[in-house]
């Protein structure tokens, strides 16, 4: 692709609309260096939309004829089917090689319908038809990351509500806690995701102003009605001051860093899942289809998809961080640094949309040992505050419950024989409160249905989360 590519002679470079003001072409070096064609290319539907609702402004402003639209508006919508249709091939030995897809389209058209294409540009720059592509962008690949995480998340609940009765150790400081449920740990990644969610339908409130009209930074002289061209295009204002419009990123930023956020949930899922893949845990086991071996060592299946979500997530947070270090020192207006807003945006979404594609491939087929979750919840001293909370609700003060509890623990440990299997006269060596009722505390079950307040891992307080959860999804 160009970039790489030096033009085979000068000519493929004569496109410059600016010819007028240079006596000599740009030079092969400065051209390769400054195209952005090889990457903006992706915007070209949104610059003909951009283009065609121009055209339409154009007219109703008495700048073009109604034949003049109709000529300029058939050519756009034939470089379009065009362009659609163009392989990789036809790419990689492109007779001229634009500046960017707006020069690329442009040209293209007065290619196709003579001089009349160059009234096109009217009342227009290259620098508020960007931030107007980059808009329509974003509202489009923001609807389709809201449908993934929406997908994502009735997978979720799809296997959070088979497994409310399934039990497994929940986790502080990676050092066995309390005992919770299989679909309580699931549905914690839902309600991030929830957040993630509410974070992207956020950022279109933002993507509701209407960036063309700003011109190259002052406006446009011609009087044209922004807001009816606004409108054409489904937007419900229009930007306030054309400085900020033709350099204003914020929501590229916007997209970057609930995109981060969301890669930080999915990556720490990830290691979740991760941990529970190996040996030592076999909580899980992951699809063959969605798990890699080993070149060398013949017993490895190994959880690779997972891992690459986490490494990605580094990925996107660089993205993020290039674009805040792009943005910082930028003097208003428009500087041809933010050309460089778009390689972090598109790699961006092509990583947070394939992961979330990924994540819920194996929220749906993986397969949860549940035998082994329950022993290991059963096997360790897992219900230890609930021994605290029992001699609570027989009047002690927490802390002396805590103290007298971890005793029993110390001594459980010492003699490597877990309370559980204490007889109830042991227990009422360390208090006389302990009682019959006891046993009915010292199960998983007793213990996990006493966590029944709101956000609780009861069943039901499960139940409830998940009613809640099913009105919100509509499912
Ligand atoms: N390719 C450019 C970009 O992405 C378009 C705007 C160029 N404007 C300019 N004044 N050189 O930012």
């Amino acid at each position: 692709m160009p970039k790489k590519q030096k033009p085979n002679n000068k000519s493929q470079w004569k496109s410059a609309a600016w010819e007028g003001r240079f006596k000599e072409a740009a030079d092969p070096d400065a051209a390769v260096f400054t195209t952005s064609f090889t990457f903006d290319r992706v915007l070209f539907p949104y610059d003909i939309q951009g283009s065609i609702v121009h055209t339409e402004g154009l007219a109703r402003a008495g700048l073009l004829t109604t034949s003049e639209k109709k000529t300029l508006i058939k050519g756009l919508k034939e470089i379009e089917k065009e362009m659609a249709k163009e392989t990789s091939a036809d790419l990689a030995n492109p007779v001229v090689i634009d500046e960017d897809i707006h020069m690329h389209i442009e040209r293209r058209l007065v290619e196709k319908v003579g001089e009349v294409g160059g009234k096109l540009h009217t009342g227009r720059s290259r620098n508020d038809q960007v931030a107007l592509d980059l808009i329509l962008y974003l509202r489009a690949e923001t609807g389709r990351t809201l449908a993934l995480i929406d997908a994502l998340q009735k997978s979720l609940l799809c296997r959070a509500e088979a497994e409310i009765d399934t039990f497994l150790p929940g986790y502080t400081h990676l050092q066995q806690a309390q005992p919770v449920s299989l679909a309580h740990h699931l549905l914690a990644y839902y309600e991030m995701l929830e957040r993630d969610r509410s974070r992207f339908s956020d950022s279109l409130k933002r993507l509701e102003a209407f960036p063309l009209g700003a011109g190259a930074l002052a406006g446009n002289s011609f009087g044209i009605d922004r807001k009816a061209n606004a409108k054409s295009l489904g937007f419900s204002s229009v930007t306030a001051n054309s400085l900020d419009t033709v350099c204003d990123r914020d929501a590229v930023i916007d997209y970057l860093s609930a995109a981060s956020i969301l890669m930080m949930h999915l990556s720490r899922w990830s290691e979740d899942w991760i941990l529970w893949a190996s040996t030592e845990f076999s909580y899980l086991e992951l699809p063959d289809r969605l798990s890699t071996g080993s070149s060398m060592m013949p017993q490895k299946k190994n959880p690779d998809l997972l891992e690459l979500i986490r490494g990605k997530t580094g990925r996107v947070y660089g993205s993020l961080t290039a674009l805040l270090t792009l943005m910082k020192g930028l003097p208003l207006s428009y500087n041809r640094d933010l050309q460089e807003d778009k390689e972090p945006l598109f790699d961006t979404v092509a990583t947070l949309q394939g992961a979330l594609r990924i994540m819920k491939r194996l929220t749906d087929e993986v397969h949860f040992r549940k035998p082994t979750m329950e022993n290991a919840a059963k096997e360790g001293l897992l219900l230890a505050t609930d021994v605290a909370d029992y001699l609570v609700t027989k009047g002690l003060p927490f802390r002396q419950a805590h103290k007298i509890v971890g005793q029993i623990v110390f001594k459980s440990i010492d003699e490597d024989k877990p309370f559980k299997d204490w007889p109830l006269e042991k227990f009422q060596t360390y208090s006389p409160l302990f009682k019959a009722d006891l046993s009915q505390r010292l199960t998983l079950k007793g213990a996990i249905e006493k966590k029944s307040g709101i956000g609780g891992t009861s069943q039901r307080s499960i139940k409830a989360a998940i009613k809640k959860i099913k009105t919100r999804l509509k499912v």
